[in-house]
């Protein structure tokens, strides 16, 4: 009976202080159609964004938080926009329903799922307003912690990849695939690829040996990515960056579209590497779809952390 009520009683510090811990987190987002580079070289479309950049602003939540959400749409814009978070769940006649320019939406929602989500603008027609760059990141990082299947990475790093098309595409032309120009690395072609573009001047670092967890989303509208880390092993990959769906030792990981894994590779620790990090496909990787990871002593520290996990 002792023994009863003292785990009834912790069992209900416990579920306390988990509750305690659930936090409301403001966010607020701007959709804005605004000139933005597509390329290391500087060359600028006219885009579609959440808070004028390619991928929208990083959110970041534990499982279990409260998420209290205000869509603003700019008046200078033209269009409608709206938001589909595939963290929560919905009426998408509702929340998902979209916003005249110069107006406002707000609604609350709890993260029960943790993992790594796209967010975009569902608008119509949906495949010109993603591939003009309306998608972002949200991470719910599980309530557990790490844990020794989770364990904690030296290095963590955003790469969201999404379709460019030419400016003139329509939306029906985006939707059959035509006048389709290549693939862009959060937000650019070739963003963080010296290699194949002698204008790239980032590319991720991480020191020999570490472990780098990369958060890939695929944002093409209707192609699937095989990620593949050249020179390397995904030492393990979560299945919608979720915990609990873990893989080992892969090669490549086939990603819809609208999905996002969590993938950590860890390089060798007793010289200096790089990786290439590609879309396999050629078709994508050799128009964009391709990222450098150099793994040296030289790493720059800040990089991979804090605000430094999609590099800009
Ligand atoms: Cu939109
Ligand atoms: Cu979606």
């Amino acid at each position: 009976m002792k023994h009863l009520l003292l785990s009834a009683l912790l069992l209900t510090t416990v579920l306390i202080s988990a509750e305690a811990m659930a936090a409301t987190v403001n966010v607020t987002l701007t959709a804005r159609e605004v000139d933005l580079p597509i390329d290391n070289a500087g060359h600028t479309q006219r885009m579609w964004t959440y808070d004028g950049t390619i991928p929208g602003p990083l959110i970041r939540v534990t499982q279990g938080d409260t998420i209290n959400f205000t869509l603003k749409s700019d008046s200078a814009n033209k269009e409608s926009h709206s938001i589909d978070f595939h963290a929560g769940r919905f009426d998408v006649m509702d929340e998902f329903a979209p916003i005249k320019p110069g107006t406002t939406r707000k609604f609350s929602y709890k993260v029960d799922y943790p993992g790594v989500w796209i967010y975009h603008c569902g608008s119509d027609s949906m495949a010109e307003h993603i591939s003009r760059g309306m998608y972002g990141a949200l991470i719910v990082d599980p309530k557990e912690g790490y844990t020794k299947d989770f364990p904690k990475p030296d290095r963590e790093y955003v790469l969201m990849q999404g379709d460019l098309f030419q400016n003139d595409a329509t939306a029906k032309e985006r939707t059959a695939g035509l006048k389709w120009e290549g693939v862009l690395i959060n937000g650019k072609k070739f963003h963080y690829d010296p290699v194949h573009d002698q204008n790239a001047e980032i590319m991720l670092e991480s020191k020999p040996g570490e472990r780098v967890r990369i958060y890939y989303l695929n944002a093409m509208i209707s192609e699937w990515s095989s990620f593949h880390p050249i020179a390397g092993i995904w030492d393990r990959v979560w299945d919608n960056g979720n915990p609990k769906n873990m893989r080992y030792g892969m090669q490549t990981v086939s990603v819809p579209p609208a999905d996002g894994i969590i993938a950590d590779i860890v390089s060798p620790s007793d010289r200096s590497t790089a990786n290439a990090i590609v879309d396999h496909d050629m078709h994508h990787a050799l128009n964009g779809g391709i990222t450098i990871l150099m793994n040296s002593n030289d790493a720059d520290p800040k990089k991979g952390h804090g605000d430094e996990l999609i590099l800009r």
